[in-house]
Order: C-alpha cells, then sequence, then structure tokens
C-alpha cells in the first residue's frame, strides 16, 4: 500500500500563513496532498473547489471514497520514497482549472532541488489571476520557541531529524552529518543513514531500498531559488495539543 497521511491540520496551517482568507468560493489546488486532510479539521475549502494531485496511488482512491464532491488525480510519476515505480520527469497532469489558492505542505521536503524547482515552475501555470502558491520546507537551523506541553524539542529541526535517524540506524555518525551539513544552502537525508548537501544528489542505484527522503532548505536559500517569494515562519499555535509545535516554514509566491 503507498502511503497514506494521517496528519490533520494542514488547513488552519495554511489560513494563518495566508492571514485567514475567504476560503468557501476559492478553488484549491492540494499539490501532494495524499487523502484530502485538508477538507477536514475546521477546513472551509469547498469540497467542489478542491483538486488533490499525488503520486500515491492508495491515497488517491482513498480520498475519492472520502470526499466524493472533490477532484482527485493520481499522477504517477517517480518519487524516492512515495513512487519508487512511477515515470520520472513526467510532467503535472492539466486539472482542466486554474486556481486561486495551490498548496503544498510537506511535499518539497521530499523531493531534490531541481525537481522542485520544476514542479514549482509548472504550478505558477496552474494559477488564476490574482492567485497564490504556498509551500512549505523545512529549515535546517530553525528552532521551534518554547512553550510548555509535551513534544517540545531543545534542538533544531536538523538535530531532531538525526536523533531520529540514529534511533533508526544507530550506525549512523550523527556528528559527521552535522559537520557535513554546517552552512548547507540544502541538505537531503536519505534513507535516515546518507546526507548530501548542496547540490550533490543520492543515486538510488546505490542503495538496496528506498524508504525515506528529507530535505532541509534555509529561508535565504528558498527567496535565492524562488525570487519574490515571501517566507513565513512556523505558525505557533497552529495545532490543538498534542500537536503543539510546527516545525515548517512557508514560502508564498503570488501570480
Ligand atoms: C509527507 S506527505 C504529505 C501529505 C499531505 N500533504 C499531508 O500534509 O498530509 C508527502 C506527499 O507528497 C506526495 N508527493 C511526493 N512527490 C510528489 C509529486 N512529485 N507530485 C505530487 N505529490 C507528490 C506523496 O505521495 C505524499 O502524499
Amino acid at each position: 500500500m503507498s502511503f497514506i497521511s494521517t496528519r490533520v491540520g494542514q488547513f488552519t496551517y495554511f489560513d494563518l500563513c495566508l492571514g485567514m482568507p475567504e476560503w468557501r468560493t476559492r478553488r484549491v489546488l492540494d499539490f501532494g496532498g495524499n487523502i484530502g486532510n485538508l477538507l477536514t479539521a475546521g477546513s472551509t475549502i469547498d469540497p467542489r473547489n478542491y483538486w488533490c494531485i499525488d503520486v500515491s496511488r492508495d491515497a488517491i482512491a482513498q480520498g475519492i471514497a472520502a470526499h466524493p464532491q472533490a477532484h482527485f488525480l493520481f499522477y504517477d510519476r517517480y518519487n524516492w520514497a512515495f513512487n519508487p515505480a512511477g515515470t520520472e520527469g513526467l510532467p503535472i497532469p492539466d486539472p482542466g482549472q486554474r486556481f486561486d489558492v495551490i498548496v503544498a505542505y510537506s511535499v518539497f521536503t521530499h523531493t531534490n532541488q531541481s525537481e522542485t524547482r520544476e514542479l514549482v515552475a509548472q504550478l505558477r501555470q496552474l494559477l488564476a489571476p490574482g492567485g497564490v502558491i504556498a509551500f512549505t520546507f523545512i529549515d535546517a537551523g530553525y528552532r521551534q520557541s518554547k512553550q510548555p506541553g509535551d513534544g517540545y524539542f531543545e534542538g533544531t529541526n536538523l538535530e531532531w531529524r538525526l536523533e531520529k535517524a540514529k534511533r533508526l540506524n544507530p550506525h549512523v555518525d550523527i556528528d559527521a552529518m552535522r559537520e557535513k551539513a554546517r552552512g548547507a544552502a540544502w541538505i537531503t537525508l536519505v534513507n535516515d543513514e546518507r546526507l548530501y548537501v548542496d547540490d550533490d544528489d543520492a543515486d538510488a542505484a546505490e542503495f538496496s531500498r528506498q524508504t525515506g527522503y528529507h530535505t532541509f532548505c534555509s529561508p535565504a536559500h528558498i527567496a535565492a531559488l524562488f525570487p519574490g517569494a515571501v517566507v513565513v515562519p512556523p505558525p505557533r499555535d497552529a495545532y490543538p495539543p498534542p500537536i503543539a509545535y510546527e516545525m515548517q516554514h512557508c514560502c508564498l509566491l503570488l501570480a
């Protein structure tokens, strides 16, 4: 079975990052939207105005069943972790619509730099006049602001991921990884065991399995990759307890 997301709260996240727009009348494309969790947990998006495009075949099937008025499109493009049998470089399918809002939560945190640029350029072609793209990225050096409650991690986003990698693969040298990542604009952690920086890219042939692909990008580098981008820090209080913290920044691009 391909990946099914259990995460909720994406609506609140984008609502806060976009300044609480009037969603009801807006056409929304949820790129990498999985089973359509953007339509849950307080969402005011009209399902008839909602499109989801995703490379997880099972998620698309589940989304169609859960939200029959919405529109779900399977996109059989290769992705290291989510669709390793897909076709490399396949263009985004034309949904026959233009969108007021295009969101992507935790999608370009799993694609390489050139693919991120390519996909965002294609998404720009799908914007209606006055539309906006909002996609998340993870800043390696970001430290969640301290708040009371469970779940707070003292270190940076990269340290959080490396500690997780160490738990999964006790043989990995996370001190060496941390050193290698220092000052990098783009960091990729593959299968929680190999770390690449900047333009280095992992080759699937070097690995016997493909389990995870996590990227990190500094806000300054996002601004350099996407001139005119507005970078919004992770909104605080986006979620009710127990999810007290948000680690992802948001990049806003206007039509
Ligand atoms: C971490 S999940 C996030 C899912 C969803 N946005 C959420 O917040 O629950 C990443 C999603 O991106 C999808 N994905 C990865 N590469 C993609 C691509 N090139 N085009 C569309 N979806 C993609 C995956 O199938 C997966 O559903």
